[in-house]
C-alpha cells in the first residue's frame, strides 16, 4: 500500500503543534490540497489525517475505531460517559441517554427553561450597556445548561460551582491530552486548579444525583430522563456512578460548544451589516417584540442559516480515533493502536464545496444548495456511531437566545478590540466586547 505523506512544517519534538497552534485554521484547510490521506505530528504523536468527505464519513462510521488519546486525557474528568466510552457498552449508554435529547424533550427545556432565561438575559441590560459578550454567553450557556439538566430546586450553590468548575477544566484539557503523562503531575497552577476544580464538582454532583432519585419524580428535566432510562436488553437502570460521569460528560461536552457557537453568532451578525439587517428583518417579522418559543425555531429561517455559517467556518476542531485492528481507509494502512482523524475545519473549508471559504455566506444553506452538497462534507456535530446527542438542543439554544436578544438590542463590537479566533478546547473568540444598543426607540 501506498506510504502517506508527512505534512511539511514538522518540528523537532513539538512535531506540527507549533503551526497548529500559530494559525490553525490555515493549517487545519490546507490539509485537503495534500491529499486524501496525510500525516501530521501532535506533539511527537503521529496521526493520520483523512480529508475528504466520503472518508470522513467512513471513518466515523466504522466499529473499528476507539475514540483515542484527547478522550484517555479526559476520562478522569467524564468517568465513563458517552464521549469517552467505547465499543458495546458506549452503545447502550448511547441507547439509553439518547431519549433525553428527543424532539419532545428539548421542546420542554425550551419551554421551561431556554426561553425565559433568554429573556431574562434581555431584560436586564440598560441601552448603551458595554458587555464583555464571550463571558455573557458562557454564563448563560452554563445556566442553561445546569438548569435543563436539574430543573427541580437546586441550591444555587452546585449550579454556581458547575458554572466556575467546567470552564476551568476545559481551559486546561486540550494541553493536557497533547502533553507527556507526567506533566499532569508537576506542581503547576494549571494541574491544581484542574485537580480543584474536578473535585468540587465530584462532591456536588452526586448530591443532586442521589435527591432526585430519592424523590423518582420526572421533573422533565434531563437528569429525569437519565435516571428513568432502562437498557432494553436486562431492563436495568444506570448506576450512580454511571448517571455521575453523563452528567458531567453532557455538562462539558455540551456547554462549551454551544457558547461559543453562540459567541460567534453575534460577532458576525455584530460585524456585517446586511446579515444584521436581514436577522432583524426576519425577528420583527416573526417575533415583534415577544421572545422566541420552540415553535418559532423553524420559523426563524434565515437566523437557521446563520447558525451554519458559523458552525461551517468555526466548528469544533478535530474528531479523533484509535484503530482497534489494521484497518486500510482511502488506501493506507492503519495499524492497530494508531491515531486517526479528520478536522471539520478540512472539510469545512474546502472551496469545492464551499466556493470563498473564507467568507461568510448564510445563503449557501438556502435548501437547494445545502442539498447539493455531498454527504461528510458538513459535519460540525460529527457523524456515525458518536453523531453529537446534543445537536438538536444546541440549534434550538442558539435560535431562541439569538432571536430573544435580537427583540431588543443591536449587539455592536466594541471599538479598540480586533476580535481573533483562539485555539483552546474549541476555536474561541479570544474576547468579544460589545455594546448593546436598543433597537427600539423609548416608548
Ligand atoms: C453547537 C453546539 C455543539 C457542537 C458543535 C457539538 C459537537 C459535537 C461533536 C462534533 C461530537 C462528536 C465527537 C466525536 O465524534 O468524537 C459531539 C459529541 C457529543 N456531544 Fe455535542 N455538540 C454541541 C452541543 C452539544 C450539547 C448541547 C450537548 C448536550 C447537552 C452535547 C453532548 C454531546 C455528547 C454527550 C457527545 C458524545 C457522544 C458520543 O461520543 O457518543 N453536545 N458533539
Amino acid at each position: 500500500m501506498p506510504s502517506v505523506t508527512t505534512v511539511p512544517g514538522r518540528w523537532p519534538l513539538v512535531g506540527h503543534t507549533v503551526t497548529l497552534l500559530r494559525n490553525p485554521v490555515e493549517f487545519l484547510a490546507s490539509l485537503s490540497a495534500r491529499g486524501e490521506v496525510v500525516k501530521v505530528y501532535l506533539g511527537p504523536l503521529p496521526v493520520h489525517l483523512v480529508t475528504t468527505p466520503e472518508l470522513a464519513l467512513k471513518l466515523l462510521a466504522s466499529d473499528k475505531f476507539d475514540k483515542g488519546i484527547v478522550f484517555d486525557k479526559m476520562r478522569p474528568l467524564f468517568g465513563n460517559g458517552l464521549a469517552t466510552s467505547n465499543g458495546a457498552f458506549n452503545q447502550r449508554q448511547r441507547r439509553m441517554v439518547l431519549p433525553a435529547f428527543h424532539r419532545t424533550r428539548v421542546a420542554t427545556y425550551a419551554e421551561t427553561v431556554i426561553t425565559s432565561l433568554a429573556t431574562e438575559l434581555r431584560d436586564s441590560w440598560h441601552d448603551g450597556q458595554r458587555l464583555e459578550l464571550d463571558a455573557v454567553v458562557q454564563d448563560f450557556v452554563m445556566t442553561v445548561a445546569g438548569r435543563t439538566l436539574f430543573s427541580a430546586d437546586l441550591g444555587p450553590r452546585v449550579l454556581d460551582e458547575i458554572r466556575r468548575s467546567i470552564p476551568v477544566m476545559l481551559r486546561h484539557v486540550l494541553v493536557r491530552a497533547f502533553s507527556p503523562g507526567f506533566v499532569e503531575r508537576l506542581p503547576l497552577k494549571a494541574n491544581r486548579e484542574f485537580d480543584e476544580a474536578a473535585a468540587r464538582l465530584r462532591e456536588v454532583i452526586p448530591e443532586v444525583v442521589l435527591g432526585a432519585r430519592g424523590d423518582g419524580a420526572d421533573h422533565g428535566d434531563l437528569l429525569s430522563a437519565l435516571l428513568a432510562a432502562r437498557d432494553a436488553d436486562t431492563g436495568e437502570a444506570m448506576t450512580d456512578e454511571q448517571v455521575h460521569d453523563e452528567v458531567v460528560t453532557i455538562l462539558t461536552t455540551g456547554a462549551e460548544t454551544t457558547a461559543v457557537a453562540l459567541a460567534w453568532f453575534f460577532h458576525e451578525v455584530g460585524t456585517r451589516p446586511v446579515v444584521r439587517q436581514r436577522f432583524h428583518a426576519e425577528v420583527d417579522a416573526v417575533l415583534g417584540d415577544r421572545p422566541a418559543t420552540f415553535e418559532d425555531v423553524p420559523k426563524l429561517e434565515y437566523t437557521g442559516r446563520i447558525i451554519n455559517e458559523v458552525l461551517r467556518r468555526t466548528p469544533p476542531i478535530i474528531l479523533m480515533r484509535r484503530a482497534r485492528e489494521d484497518v486500510e481507509i482511502g488506501g493506507v494502512l492503519v495499524r492497530k493502536g494508531a491515531e486517526i482523524a479528520v478536522s471539520q475545519h478540512t472539510l469545512h473549508r474546502d472551496p469545492r464545496w464551499f466556493p470563498d471559504p473564507g467568507g461568510f455566506d448564510p445563503d449557501r444553506w438556502e435548501p437547494a444548495r445545502a442539498a447539493a452538497l455531498p454527504k461528510g462534507a458538513f459535519i460540525p456535530f460529527g457523524a456515525g456511531t458518536r453523531f453529537c446527542p446534543g445537536h438538536f438542543l444546541a440549534h434550538t439554544e442558539i435560535a431562541i437566545a439569538a432571536a430573544t436578544i435580537a427583540t431588543r438590542w443591536d449587539l455592536v463590537p466594541a471599538a479598540g478590540h480586533r476580535v481573533h479566533a483562539q485555539l483552546k478546547a474549541t476555536m474561541q473568540p479570544d474576547r468579544l466586547p460589545m455594546t448593546a444598543q436598543s433597537r427600539k426607540p423609548p416608548a
